[in-house]
């Protein structure tokens, strides 16, 4: 069988197009879970030019598949976010992607990484807690968690 090409790389304006179109084609379910920013091109293209935060894509032979962040909203430990096109799920990926995005933290000098996942996001929190994220808040009127790992 052909072997697949996966690359991890830094968001690109090239890349608007294509990753408006992943994030507006996720699931509905999905969309209630990751919420991380309007999915329109305008505020697409103001995250390629963050000075703070961090975009990155996962391509498989050709294709956007996955779409990973790093984001300091003003603080100094960043906080994790991605997502996996719609049909490629439970693959795998957003495993490879949150490790990936954690090299990449380590990498730019971070100590910590932090997140939040709605508690019924079962496929998000199995990824981080096999990862090794671990609860370190409970937030029950939200139904949210607040995680957190040691690079
Ligand atoms: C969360 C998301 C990134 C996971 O990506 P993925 O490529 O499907 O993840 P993986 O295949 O690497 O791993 C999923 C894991 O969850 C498990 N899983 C999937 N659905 C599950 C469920 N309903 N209950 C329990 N475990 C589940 C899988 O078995 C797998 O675990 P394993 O590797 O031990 O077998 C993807 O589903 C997604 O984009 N969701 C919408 C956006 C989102 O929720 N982002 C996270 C916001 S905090």
């Amino acid at each position: 069988m052909k072997e697949k090409v996966l690359i991890f790389r830094p968001l690109r304006k090239e890349d608007i197009d294509e990753l408006h179109e992943l994030l507006n084609n996720l699931s509905e379910r999905a969309k209630l879970f990751f919420h991380p920013h309007p999915f329109d091109k305008k505020t697409l293209k103001e995250l390629c030019s963050s000075e703070r935060d961090h975009y990155f894509v996962l391509i498989l032979d050709g294709k956007i598949i996955g779409y990973s962040m790093l984001r300091l909203f003003h603080y100094t430990v960043p906080s994790l976010g991605c997502c996996i096109r719609n049909g490629y799920e439970n693959r795998g990926y957003g495993t490879l992607l949150v490790r990936w995005t954690l090299e990449e933290a380590k990498r730019l000098g971070y100590k910590e990484v932090i997140l939040h996942v709605y508690e019924e996001n079962k496929a998000a929190r199995r990824i981080y807690e096999k990862v090794g994220f671990k609860i370190i808040k409970r937030n029950d009127e939200k139904k949210e968690l607040r995680m957190s790992i040691t690079l």
